[in-house]
């Protein structure tokens, strides 16, 4: 009979062997990405993750343990996503564009792809101060939002590889600009006025867009924003008539050649 010692030592062995398979293939993620990066090769690949797992559930079916199989195998996925963006860049990502830009959306986006953190910056404080952008902006005035929004960008400073969707005023101040910098790269999204009408018209929850839900208007005060945003950039990222994932490969894309490109300026 097999004794309560043979059976840890069989675990540990097991251990060993998983130990070893888990960082062969966390590494193969890791080559794989280089040498996508290096090849300019898309990086997200939506379609090739459904066939893996496709494959992956067949043989998973098979199996005894089939429910805390899928769940290990998601946590592997999830952290070969982590890799993969971690091998892409370090840096964080701000999104930061004009209301209605999409900011939310993409960064939603990379989190399913790369498993990044998201730190959508309007929905952490309204949640925080427990009350809307509008109440907010009817109790204590414009400038109270602005300041939790320095407060909180100036608290991100350690943060490392997260996406953080700004509010669309948060790049009109020199300080926050200067934050997102130090530990960033800032991606603008851009969109014309009619994409922009089209996006908010039945969305309420921004004070500043009240009675302003016509093209004049919007193309007034992206126009006052717009040297401020382009000044912020470091990647500026157009999303008029384009998918989220065509915008997603796309920032990846610049994120990953931007020292190539600052090169060769
Ligand atoms: C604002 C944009 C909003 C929100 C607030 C003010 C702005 O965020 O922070 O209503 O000044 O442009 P979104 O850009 O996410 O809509």
């Amino acid at each position: 009979m097999v004794g309560l010692e043979q059976y840890k030592k069989q675990l540990e062995l097991c251990d060993a062997q998983l130990v070893s398979l888990l960082e062969q293939r966390l590494q193969i993620t890791e080559n794989m990405t280089e040498y996508k990066k290096s090849e300019g090769n898309s990086i997200l690949q939506p379609e090739r993750e459904k066939q893996v797992r496709k494959l992956v559930k067949e043989q998973l079916n098979e199996t005894k343990f089939k429910d805390e199989m899928f769940d290990i195998y998601h946590g592997i996925i999830e952290n070969s996503k982590k890799i993969q963006a971690k091998t892409l860049f370090q840096d964080n990502i701000y999104m930061i564009g004009f209301m209605g830009c999409g900011k939310s959306t993409i960064s939603n986006y990379l989190n399913k792809m790369l498993a990044l953190d998201v730190i959508d910056m309007d929905h952490y404080l309204t949640k925080k101060e427990g009350m809307s952008v509008n109440q907010i902006f009817e109790k204590y005035g414009e400038q109270y939002w602005r300041n939790l929004e320095t407060n909180l960008i100036i608290s991100m400073k350690d943060y490392q590889n997260k996406v953080i969707s700004c509010g669309g005023g948060v790049p009109m101040r020199e300080i926050n600009v200067k934050e997102m910098k130090k530990n960033g790269k800032v991606v603008l999204l851009t969109a014309d006025p009619e994409t922009i009408l089209a996006r908010v018209k039945h969305d309420d929850s921004r004070p500043l867009l009240r009675g302003k839900k016509n093209t004049k208007d919007i193309k007034e005060l992206m126009d006052i924003r717009r040297p401020k945003y382009e000044a912020a950039a470091d990647i500026v990222i157009n999303t008029d008539d384009r998918s989220i994932h065509e915008i997603a490969e796309e920032i990846i894309y610049q994120l990953t050649h931007f020292n190539d490109s600052m090169m060769k300026d």
